[in-house]
């Protein structure tokens, strides 16, 4: 059989082409042989939003949108929040396969060791103002980190990657506490080693006076949920900004911070935050009705609903949902929660919802979890970037050995001005 392909006839020219198909694609570049005469550039595509193009190949998250399924390579999302812990399923992500008991008990002691910052850092965190938003301050402390860590920029070395990634994925949480404790105006805690990730983090963020902080063990678990939940989504906006900017062989701190920045939007991971402003808005389950009109006249949207990618239930936030159950259980029921029941039922049977497919996505519901935990809605997103800097990571050591990458440098077209000439000037 011969091997499958698409003929294009060229109208303006009668001419045809065949084009390779391959994993249910054809290479964009093979378009450019199309042209009208020697002269033209050859025909590209045009994909705003980039809504219909593969910029990569990758072994890492498999989402099928449709059925709604997340696997992380090759796991189901649901076995491994059931089963693992959130460094097991890093390892996964960035490695490809799960640690061994040897393997598993390194990671999380180079990770463990990795988790304090220069006290430098703390210095330029406490020139931030008082109420400087936590993801800003986020995103730039990242980014300073790449002045710590000058050597960092050497990366076509496996080695020196390596040395980064850890770095990172240990320093996030330091960088992340700090912010609230930022925030709040209380003295900065430095972390203890012999803590998990999690209850390492709950530490540094809610540590008071007590000689020795004991994370609750219902809180840490939940948060480790959370974390493997968040830890990576493909070719999201973010990601895609980390391997754009990454594609320049810039330093991995910088890159990251790039994207952090494209998290903190609220389209993407700033969302968790505009839900709760929203559902606090809301006020009331008898006022859903007057709001879900206003999204249907286009007042506004429905955060935490709708995906350009899922068009089912995110299964991340049915996981979430029974998350929450066990958070409340320690907590106390935020009522939030009864809002956010009452908005999914409604917009679920409405005709708006229905035919357009928008379902809950992830942040729907886990604002109202962290917001239990006592975290204020602006650390919502710090609390996306802190896993999600493993899926980040993950992207960006992939593009680096994809001998197929370049610097990422899209095409365009010009609808500006044809060329003029300046006016004339007196003098
Ligand atoms: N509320 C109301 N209407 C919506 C919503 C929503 N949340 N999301 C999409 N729609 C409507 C659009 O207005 C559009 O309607 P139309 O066809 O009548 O014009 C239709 O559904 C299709 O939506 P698009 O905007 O074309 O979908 P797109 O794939 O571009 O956007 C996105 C996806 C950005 C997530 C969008 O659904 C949205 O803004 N949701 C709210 C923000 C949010 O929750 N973001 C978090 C995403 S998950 C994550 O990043 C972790």
């Amino acid at each position: 059989m011969s091997e499958p392909s698409l003929t294009i006839t060229d109208n303006r020219t009668g001419k045809s082409y065949a084009l390779a198909i391959e994993d249910g694609t054809v290479r964009a570049m093979d378009l450019r042989q199309i042209k009208r005469d020697a002269e033209d550039f050859g025909l590209m595509t045009y994909d705003p939003a980039l809504m219909n193009t593969a910029a990569t190949k990758s072994a890492i998250t498999f989402i099928d949108g449709d059925k709604g399924i997340l696997e992380y390579r090759g796991y189901p999302v649901e076995q491994l929040a059931d089963k693992c812990t959130f460094l097991e399923v890093a390892y996964l992500i960035l490695f490809g396969d799960l640690p061994n008991e040897q393997q598993l008990r390194a990671w999380t002691y180079d990770i463990t060791h990795h988790t304090f910052v220069h006290e430098n850092i703390k210095t330029l965190m406490q020139a931030f103002r008082y109420n400087a938003h936590p993801m800003g301050m986020f995103i730039s402390t990242v980014a300073a980190l790449s002045t710590f860590y000058p050597d960092a920029n050497n990366v076509g070395d496996a080695e020196n990657r390596l040395a980064q990634i850890k770095r990172l994925i240990a320093k996030v949480p330091t960088i992340a506490a700090y912010t609230y404790r930022h925030n709040r105006g209380l003295r900065y805690i430095y972390p203890v080693n012999d803590l998990s990730y999690t209850g390492n983090f709950l530490h540094m963020m809610f540590k008071m006076t007590d000689a020795k902080y004991t994370p609750n063990p219902t809180l840490e678990h939940a948060l480790d949920i959370l974390f493997i939940l968040h830890a990576d989504h493909e070719q999201n906006c973010s990601a895609n900004a980390m391997r754009a900017i990454g594609s320049s062989c810039v330093d991995p701190y910088s890159a990251m911070a790039g994207a952090a920045a494209a998290l903190y939007g609220p389209l993407h991971g700033g969302a968790n935050e505009e839900v709760l402003k929203m559902l606090s808005r809301i006020d009331n389950p008898r006022n859903i009705p007057d709001f879900i009109k206003g999204v249907k006249n286009g007042e506004g949207k429905l955060m935490g609903f709708g995906h350009r990618v899922y068009k089912n239930y995110d299964p991340r936030a049915r996981i979430i949902k029974r998350v929450a159950d066990e958070v409340f259980e320690v907590t106390g029921r935020n009522r939030l929660l009864d809002i956010a029941l009452e908005l999914e039922r409604i917009a679920l049977e409405d005709e708006y919802f229905i035919s357009r497919k928008l379902y809950p996505n992830v942040d729907f519901y886990s604002g109202i979890i962290y917001q239990a935990m006592g975290l204020p809605e602006a650390m919502f997103p710090v609390m996306f970037a802190i896993p999600r800097t493993v899926g980040w990571l993950a992207q960006w050591q992939e593009m680096i050995n994809d001998p197929e990458q370049k610097i990422a440098r899209p095409r365009q077209i010009y609808i500006g001005q044809s060329r003029r000439d300046l006016p004339k000037r007196k003098g």
